[in-house]
């Protein structure tokens, strides 16, 4: 079997992953911040050490800014729902996935949004003039993926930051693609609030995602999505206003978040750089290897500088379901077909509504593993 769905989630996990959940479970089982006692202080001490590889990673001082959700989809919902008042104007780009653009459609029904859509070309990337001529409205927020989950194109969040900080707006970036994968310095880039998944590039389980908020965030504008009970100023029936407990009520995912850290630790030790470099030789090759094939045609930059390691392609002929079933039936390649939950996004590859088969390229992804994906699609396209 060759695993060639990253961007959908990282398979395998290390085995530092695996050994940290199981650590946590037989060593740290308390619930963290309840009790006094010893377990209950190594659950928050893992825990802890999480928020901290992840604030080293995003160039962050403050761990406590670090906020923990089921995933980058709750974290998203968390920014969207938290932030936005009613009439509020909202910048997004065309390429989003529908973890931004739902909430987003809720919020224009339900509390009369101005969502506004910036332009990205066929190729996914973002038209900064497009993005400029809209912040001549005043707008509160944009939201922008790093990368396409579909295509993989990165989009250049630092200009847009600058951008929106020039027009008075705040910047989110939806790095679930890329957080371990590209350099992400939250103050060099000028993120405001920066949303990542546990269980994709930094390697972690399921079930942990988070928010990260800059610096100069002021945490006043953000409502939280759930209230509860927190383990702190348990006198008070209102949510505390600290940081973390004011967004995390309720018992945390400890076993994922310790997961997550040994997965953050791997992505520091490897460097970013390091695994960066590894994602595009791979990517490099992949693409390469395809524009040779007859009948194939690929979506997106089509330069590993400009992307990250997502090949959206089709064949002519055959219908992507085909495609994918005869990859994974055949030849045991894992891919992923359809829309990527991502409408928008093929909508602007002009893939809309049968979608394409996606290859995506991980940590445990070999030049080999791009080889054998070559040659079957060798065959396929020419069958
Ligand atoms: C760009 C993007 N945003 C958000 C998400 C949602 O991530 P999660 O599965 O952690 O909720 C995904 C997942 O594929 C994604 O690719």
């Amino acid at each position: 079997m060759i695993y060639l769905d990253y961007a959908a989630t990282s398979w395998p996990k290390a085995p530092e992953v695996t050994d940290a959940m199981l650590a946590f479970l037989e060593k740290a089982g308390g619930n963290p911040g309840r009790s006094g006692h010893s377990l209950s202080i190594a659950a928050g001490r893992a825990i802890y050490e999480t928020r901290e590889a992840l604030a080293e990673l995003v160039n962050l001082d403050d761990p406590l800014r670090v906020i923990f959700t089921l995933n980058a989809t709750e974290a998203l919902n968390l920014v969207l729902m938290g932030l936005l008042k009613p009439g509020a104007r909202v910048l997004t780009s065309s390429i989003e996935h529908n973890s931004v653009m739902r909430p987003l459609r809720h919020l224009q029904a339900s509390r009369g949004i101005d969502v506004a859509t910036v332009h990205c070309d066929a190729q996914g990337r973002l038209d900064l003039g497009d993005l400029a001529s809209k912040l001549n409205t005043p707008t509160q927020l944009v939201i922008l993926t790093h990368a396409s989950n579909v295509c993989g194109t990165i989009l250049p969040v630092g200009k847009a930051a600058a951008m929106a900080h020039a027009a008075g707006a705040l910047l989110a970036v939806d790095a679930a693609q890329t957080l371990g994968i590209l350099p992400l310095d939250m103050r060099e880039l000028g993120i405001d609030l920066l949303v990542f998944s546990g269980h994709k590039a930094l390697g972690g389980p399921p079930g942990v995602g988070g928010l990260v908020l800059g610096d100069g965030f002021d945490p006043a504008q953000l409502e939280p999505l759930v209230r509860g009970g927190t383990g702190s100023r348990s006198e008070h029936e209102e949510q505390p206003t600290s940081l973390p407990d004011k967004y995390e009520s309720g018992t945390p995912n400890g076993v994922g978040i310790a997961g997550l850290g040994a997965g953050v630790r791997m992505v520091l030790a490897d460097g970013v750089a390091e695994r960066r470099a590894h994602d595009c030789a791979l990517c490099e090759r992949l693409l390469q290897g395809i524009a040779e094939l007859p009948n194939i045609r690929v979506y997106g930059p089509g330069r590993p500088d400009e992307q990250i390691g997502n090949i959206a392609l089709t064949v002519a002929g055959q219908h992507v379901s085909e495609v994918g079933w005869q990859l994974d039936q055949r030849e045991g390649i894992l891919s992923r077909v359809g829309l990527h939950c991502a409408p928008a996004a093929h909508r602007t590859l002009g893939t809309f509504p049968e979608g394409c088969v996606r290859l995506s390229v991980g940590a445990a992804t070999t030049a080999g593993d791009v080889d054998a994906a070559i040659a079957v699609l060798a065959r396929i396209s020419r069958s």
